[in-house]
């Protein structure tokens, strides 16, 4: 979709982190903005930065991981503003119990997959036939991970290499579907956003931090580090924009993790183990 002007987009997890770079983007280049979030301050905040800068744009409470209330989206965005055009489904948590994969609480596998699968099936299943009756051209883009790429990262790897695999299928069936509606697939490594603070989501109350043991803690600390350097939101933002503009599939933001990719894919062919390689910038949690 070349033309992004006065067009709509929709993008959920809009409040924070990648989904508020995806916003301010869009916005940028002219487009109508709708926040669908869960978190109503920063929903709020967003909708009024936005504004502030000139930019058409609403929030609209959503929990991704109810089909109602994606679809209640939808409603409020054709609402205000009569068509959608880009529909991001960005919303997605990461946390839980730190633990080998068989002794994840089964709320962790609902909380991970409802958030980060199915709020994706929803969005595609609510906005993809509107998209395509419109007739007006349109994209949606799926954030995934570079853990939807890479070995096992326990509930959330699962779940962001469902979305990859998600995503294929939905531009396989677009194209083969002759319409004019067109998908991308993000997947980024490190990105500066509050993930390290999902569970300020969490439908049950959170998890006191001194249920984690040691070992995990240090991980985390090691993580939260590498997403405190990591990539500026805004600048993953202007990538979207330019995969639509330019129908690219998958966007990866980190060009320094090829090698990473590159050595799963090796390890799959060559019957090695499945051991990630470390990507070239060296910010990867060693075990
Ligand atoms: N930050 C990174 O390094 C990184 C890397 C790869 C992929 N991602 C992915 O990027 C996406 C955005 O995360 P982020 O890093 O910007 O984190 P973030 O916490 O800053 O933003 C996530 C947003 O999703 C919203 N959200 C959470 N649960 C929701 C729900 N049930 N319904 C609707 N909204 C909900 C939050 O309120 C928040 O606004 C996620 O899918 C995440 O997995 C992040």
């Amino acid at each position: 979709m070349k033309d992004l002007k006065g067009r709509v987009a929709v993008v959920t997890g809009g409040a924070s982190g990648i989904g508020l770079g995806m916003a301010r983007s869009f916005a940028a280049e002219g487009m109508k903005v709708v926040i669908a979030d869960i978190e109503a301050g920063p929903r709020d905040e967003a909708v009024a930065a936005l504004g502030a800068d000139g930019a058409e744009a609403i929030g609209v409470e959503c929990d991704v991981s109810n089909r109602a209330s994606v679809e209640a989206a939808r409603d409020a965005a054709l609402a205000a503003f009569g068509k959608v055009h880009v529909v991001c489904n960005n919303a997605g948590v990461a946390g839980g119990t730190p633990a080998p994969i068989w002794g994840c609480p089964a709320e962790d596998w609902d909380w991970v997959l409802g958030v980060n699968l199915m709020g994706v099936v929803y969005g595609i299943q609510a906005f993809v036939p509107l998209l395509i009756e419109q007739g007006e051209g349109g994209h949606v883009v799926n954030t995934a991970s570079m853990a939807g790429l890479l070995e096992g990262a326990g509930t959330y790897g699962v779940s962001k290499q469902a979305v990859v695999a998600l995503s294929e299928s939905l531009w396989r069936d677009l194209k083969t579907s002759g319409t004019n509606v067109g998908a991308s697939v993000l997947c980024p490594a490190w990105v500066r956003t509050r993930i390290m603070e999902s569970e300020r989501n969490r439908p049950e109350s959170p998890r006191p931090t001194d249920e984690i043991p040691p070992e995990a803690q240090v991980m985390r600390d090691m993580v939260r580090g590498f997403i405190e350097r990591g990539l500026d939101p805004d600048d993953v933002g202007r990538q979207v924009v330019d995969a639509i503009r330019n129908e690219h599939f998958y966007i990866l933001t980190h060009p320094k993790w090829k090698n990473t990719i590159r050595n799963r894919m090796e390890n799959i062919l060559e019957g090695r183990d499945p051991v990630t390689a470390a990507p070239e910038d060296g910010d990867f949690p060693v075990r």
